[in-house]
């Protein structure tokens, strides 16, 4: 597998990339030549009105969807280039995914949904269970290691998540209306630990909220398919620019 250049270049490039989906006997454009960088670290929004892309957007970057034309380059790969098993790799390895619903596995506790993906990625039990804990301590979790999701709240759930999500350290974390089922103080507590987890990685952010939106590095607004002007040509995101 081709590696990436951990500095020079962007963690994210998507080149002319257009996705189509067929409705019957209609074709229904997702994604019409998007073009742009993300640079290393950092937290980039992006905002829309419901149906004009933004899932989309998040799902080719996240290699669990596939381009119709262009290329999506993510830590030096492309994406759409990667075979079945290459893909796989990547999704466990290069990205960590966040949803609105939280998906954790419901009859597995906080500390083994957190363990799961290690497991996958070959990493020994008492490496992964060590990790897990110090990530859920880390986010203010560690009276919770042993409860299921049903006995956590929404916010709880949502942090266990991203948990999961950087479990395997992955370059890019991808979160699709993160704080959509949240009210807004555990809302606010999981845009934070996102802005942290930025530090250490990219994080792309799907929200429907301006004033979250606001508080990212950078904002991407889509339309119909399209960037709006200014966020196609963006410069990547460079560290010296970011908040501290
Ligand atoms: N699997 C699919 N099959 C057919 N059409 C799809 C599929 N996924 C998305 N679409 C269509 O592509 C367009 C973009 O959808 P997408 O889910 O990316 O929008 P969104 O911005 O995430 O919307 P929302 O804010 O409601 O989540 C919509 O017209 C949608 O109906
Ligand atoms: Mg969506």
């Amino acid at each position: 597998m081709n590696d990436a250049d951990s500095t020079a270049t962007p963690v994210v490039r998507l080149m002319d990339v257009s996705k189509s989906y067929r409705k019957g006997a209609e074709l229904v454009n997702a994604l019409s030549g998007v073009s742009l960088e993300i640079g290393e670290r950092g937290m980039v929004a992006v905002a829309g009105p419901s149906g004009s892309g933004k899932s989309t957007l998040l799902h080719l970057m996240g290699g669990m969807d596939l381009p119709t034309a262009g290329d999506v380059v993510v830590a030096g790969q492309t994406v759409n280039r990667l075979s079945q098993q290459e893909l796989t790799i990547f999704r466990r390895q290069t990205v960590g995914f966040v949803f609105q619903t939280f998906n954790l596995v419901p009859n597995l506790t906080a500390l083994e949904n957190v363990a799961l993906p290690m497991e996958f990625n070959g990493v020994p039990k008492a490496a992964r269970l060590e990790r897990a804990t110090k990530l859920l301590q880390r986010f203010n979790l560690a009276p919770r290691l042993k409860h299921r999701p049903r006995e956590l709240s929404g916010g709880e759930m949502q942090r266990v998540a991203i948990a999961r999500a950087v479990a395997n350290e992955p370059r890019l974390v991808l979160a699709d209306e993160p704080t959509g089922n949240l009210d807004s103080r555990s809302g606010q507590i999981v845009y934070e630990l996102l802005q942290e987890i930025a530090r250490e990685r990219t994080v792309v952010v799907v929200t429907h909220s301006e004033e979250l939106a606001r508080l990212a590095d950078r904002v991407i607004h889509i339309r119909d398919g399209q960037l709006l002007d200014g966020t196609r040509t963006a410069a990547p995101l460079a560290t010296a620019d970011r908040r501290a």
